[in-house]
């Protein structure tokens, strides 16, 4: 945990942002995997643990603005739970750890909502991502769930917050990055063909392990990089196949790293698959060298899919204009999905809040299919933590899609691309602060270029 001068100032600045009413953080509960006992690891909600600071399931907590009032709700840990699990400082102690000095059994919250209401304050709530959050408000506040309307004052306060990381919360981010990096390099050097891609991810997860971490997200461990989030990790590395790892590590405060690499399985990439690597890192290194304060990431993934449909120029497998095809989505064939995301508690940073505000700022979102799927196109600002991750795709069901209806057929060379509908997928991703004069790199570094990758192997 931070100091508690830190939560407490957090909380300051939210009561004077946030409007009015009483503002409610539902905290997590355990979650049973098959059976009410056998939890899935607990991890307690990122907007509790900002202002809060406790990873403790079975808490909420308030902040009655108009009031100046700030209460954790909780139960004390039974004689029962301390035979099995062990003792806990008390409600009181963990309160006080984090500066809040008023604490009261769970079985009062209901009563506390209430008189608020009576009184006609606003009860405010942030979305309900868990069933678990709906039932709750169901019944403290009478609201079904498909009328729960979380308080869009509330969020915007919350994410123009949570979207500028302290000095203390990169430190923490940085140190996610380094395990993550590590969990990249291990994988990069132990990879051979036979092996299955379950033992690669097992790679990845005992370096996070070990470190005292824990995955930020489920690997993705694949020789079908294609599939852009694929968690199947039964299939064997065969010679000339190329495993893509996306793997990430979260600290013990729940700050998360998030890590892309392709790696070829025997020493080098074939050289059709380093054709395709080198347009990839250009297109990484064109985003990451136009990262700075100011300039909108749409703009950067604009740039970075032009790279690609200049590089797929050079294959034969476009042709025409770049700028023309990206402006109408012809790039998308190749690279359907967005340039990076926020990153801090999340691994997508406060994506329950909603991306129109943590992505967009408000401004509306493209419809167009690849466009559509940034989860980042705002202005950047020093203090944002984001990924870039740019790849290239072969999606076989994509390319029939839009052959059968010759889509795109002036940007598209669908008969040379009959050649590439097994080549799989690609992506590397790095981690960077937005910073004053532009953007540092998070954590160690990872291989990136083909040389690098290959001086691994
Ligand atoms: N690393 C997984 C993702 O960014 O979606
Ligand atoms: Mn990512």
């Amino acid at each position: 945990m931070f100091a508690k001068e830190i939560y407490r100032h957090r909380r300051d600045v939210l009561k004077k942002t946030a409007g009015s009413g009483v503002l409610l953080f539902l905290g997590n509960d355990e979650c049973g995997m098959n059976y009410e006992g056998n939890t899935y690891d607990f991890r307690q909600d990122s907007t509790f643990l900002y202002y809060f600071g406790l990873a403790y399931s079975g808490l909420t907590a308030v902040i009655n603005v108009d009031e100046d009032d700030t209460v954790i709700f909780g139960d004390e840990i039974s004689l029962d739970h301390i035979v099995w699990m062990g003792a806990q400082p008390t409600l009181k102690e963990k309160s006080e750890s984090v500066g809040v000095q008023t604490t009261l059994p769970a079985a009062r919250l209901p009563g506390y909502l209430n008189a608020a209401a009576k009184k006609g304050q606003a009860i405010r709530f942030l979305p309900a991502y868990r069933a678990e959050h709906s039932l709750k408000l169901q019944q403290w506040l009478s609201i079904p769930p498909a009328a729960q309307k979380p308080s869009l004052e509330f969020i915007k306060a919350v994410v123009n917050m949570r979207i500028y990381k302290s000095a203390e919360e990169v430190d923490e981010i940085e140190k996610a990055c380094n395990i993550t990096a590590n969990m990249h390099i291990a994988a990069i050097k132990s990879l051979r063909t036979g092996m299955r891609e379950c033992e690669a991810a097992g790679i990845a997860a005992q370096t996070a392990l070990a470190a005292g971490a824990r995955l930020s997200f489920p690997t993705i461990a694949t020789v079908n990089g294609q599939i852009l989030h694929n968690h199947y990790h039964g299939n064997t590395v065969k010679e000339n196949d190329m495993l893509l790892v996306d793997a990430g590590a979260e600290t013990e405060m729940g700050y998360a790293g998030d890590m892309s690499s392709t790696i070829p399985a025997g020493k080098k990439f074939t050289a059709r698959q380093k054709e395709v690597y080198d347009i990839q890192v250009a297109s990484h290194l064109a985003a990451v060298e136009a990262l700075r304060p100011g300039v909108r990431f749409e703009d950067i993934y604009d740039l970075s899919a032009k790279v690609i449909c200049e590089g797929m120029k050079a294959l034969g497998l476009m042709k025409g204009s770049s700028d023309e095809a990206v402006r109408l989505g012809a790039h998308a064939m190749f690279f359907p999905c967005g340039l990076g995301h926020m990153m801090g508690l999340d691994v997508h940073d406060m994506e329950n809040l909603g991306e129109e505000w943590v992505g967009y700022d408000g401004e509306p979102k493209s419809a167009q299919f690849g466009r559509k799927s940034l989860r980042l196109a705002r202005r950047l600002e020093p203090g944002f933590v984001l990924t870039i991750e740019p790849g290239i795709y072969f999606i076989p069901e994509l390319i029939d899609r839009w052959k059968s209806e010759k889509k795109f057929a002036d940007f598209i060379c669908y008969d040379r691309l009959e050649a590439y509908r097994s080549f799989g997928g690609l992506r590397n991703e790095e981690d960077y602060l937005i910073t004053e004069a532009g953007a540092r790199r998070l954590g160690k570094k990872i291989p990136l270029t083909a040389a690098e990758v290959e001086a691994l192997r």
